[in-house]
């Protein structure tokens, strides 16, 4: 099958698809490809993640079992664990993860993904990686990995990268309204692309190469990161100065041109802003040269769990306790409000050092039951007005729109705010 007839077939809404790794990236994809009209295998690795969709039942926040069941009725979207599955596929996009792997890229998902493909791979395929990686994966690393297979790169299959920029829990952008940044290997790979992605949404940019795409996507991650490090530096420094951050923040805002704000926090987690710059870092590193913003943002937002720590035991201090036996209720565990994401959260650095240093340490979040520590499982409390008053120190770690930071306010004893949740709330509340 040529190009032509590919783009036909996409612009038909006949061409075939297949989504690779069905989690926060592949599952939104897949139910928006099946929503506008393709027929959508969804590929995962994990048997329980397949048998939960194929019962109808979502794992993602941002997607309705109502979605999920309506297009798994009308027959257009296919949940398997099998790799031959994707043999059918005309448009195949690889959704894996690309996790840190001792403070390196963890390549091996995309590996294990694209020899899958190349096993099935047919000529007029185009293949699409959406996973965030450093500038040049898709034509130096994959394109090897499907060229395995025997068929060429540009002349049998059609390769490019399009980077996700979904932001979990957010409902003014969606997959839909925020524009799609595409680069193929070639003028055809990048035209299948555009065609594939505008079924769906709503404006599609292309850039003249993968690696295009792919910095770019670093760039924006990288943007987030180092201002988030400025924000939480200007914090610490504030503190000292006896200035309020926040109100700082606030008033600097106020400048129409020029600045954007960035707010503090108990860290940075989640899959993304702990995780891609290290991809550019370290792939420059092999160039040998340094990504000094990137390695300076990361030193401060990863210290910030500790000083948060520092923070909570200055606040008992003042009350005449130490932080050893001291109860700490920690309010919200996810890494940013309304998402069950604990990934590299800073709650659970919080948390660890708390308790290593002694205190009591109990957490409620409406999103998460558990969450795995170094030693163990620490199980969610329920929330009511006792276990707020019983608590020496609650520390609101997340903002979760839900919480009802007016009854936190009245019945907890003593609060630190990591995050300016209980902004223009009375009450005994230290902000960071
Ligand atoms: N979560 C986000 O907000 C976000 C935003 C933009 C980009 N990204 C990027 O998208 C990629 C995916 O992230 P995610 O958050 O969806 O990860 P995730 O962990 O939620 O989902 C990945 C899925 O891939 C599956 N998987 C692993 N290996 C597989 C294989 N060989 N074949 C098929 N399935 C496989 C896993 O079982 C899992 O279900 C990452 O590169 C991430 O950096 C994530």
């Amino acid at each position: 099958m040529g190009t032509l007839v590919l783009l036909q077939r996409i612009q038909e809404r006949k061409a075939a698809v297949a989504v690779v790794g069905l989690g926060y990236v592949g599952l939104p994809l897949a139910m928006a490809a099946a929503a506008a009209g393709f027929d959508v295998t969804g590929f995962d690795t994990e048997a329980h993640r397949v048998e939960s969709l194929t019962r109808g039942e979502s794992y993602i926040l941002d997607i309705d079992a109502s979605d999920l069941n309506a297009q798994l009725a009308a027959g257009r979207f296919h949940p398997t664990t099998e790799p031959t599955s994707l043999a059918g596929a005309d448009v195949i996009v690889i959704c894996v993860p690309t996790p840190l792997r001792n403070e390196l890229p963890d390549m091996t998902y995309i590996e294990e993904a694209g020899k899958m493909i190349a096993a099935v791979l047919a000529p007029g395929r185009l293949v699409i990686l959406e996973s965030t990686t450093y500038p040049g994966t898709t034509e130096e690393y994959l394109r090897g990995i499907l060229e395995s297979s025997g068929l060429h790169c540009g002349s049998d299959f059609s390769l490019g990268f399009s980077p996700e920029r979904i932001d979990p829990g957010n409902t003014r952008f969606t997959l839909a309204n925020v524009p799609k940044i595409v680069g193929g290997i070639d003028a055809d790979s990048t035209s299948l692309m555009k065609a594939f992605y505008s079924a769906f949404i709503d404006r599609v940019v292309t850039v003249s190469s993968p690696k295009t795409a792919e910095m770019a996507k670093l760039l924006e991650n990288t943007y987030r990161h180092v201002n988030i490090a400025l924000a939480n530096e200007i914090a610490i420094l504030c503190h000292g100065l006896g200035v309020d951050v926040w109100e700082v923040i606030d008033a600097a805002a106020t400048k129409p041109f020029g600045f954007q704000p960035f707010f503090p926090g108990p860290g940075w987690g989640g899959h993304c802003i702990p995780v891609d710059p290290a991809y550019l870092s370290w792939r420059v590193r092999q160039m040998h040269q340094t990504a000094h913003f990137v390695d300076l943002a990361r030193e401060i937002n990863d210290r910030m769990p500790a000083y948060v720590v520092e923070r909570i035991g200055d606040c008992l201090n003042e009350e005449g306790k130490s932080l050893k036996g001291s109860k700490v209720l920690v309010l919200g565990v996810a890494y940013k409000p309304d998402v069950s994401d604990v990934r590299e959260s800073p709650a659970l650095a919080i948390i660890t050092r708390l308790r290593r240093s002694g205190a009591v340490v109990s957490f409620h979040d409406p999103h998460v039951e558990s969450v795995d520590l170094d030693d163990g499982q620490l199980d969610g409390i329920e929330l009511d007005d006792q276990r707020l008053r019983e608590a020496d120190l609650v520390a609101v770690v997340t903002n979760h729109s839900s919480y009802a930071w007016d009854v936190v306010a009245r019945h907890a004893p003593l609060i630190l705010d990591t995050r300016n949740a209980l902004k223009g709330i009375e009450g005994r509340i230290v902000r960071l």
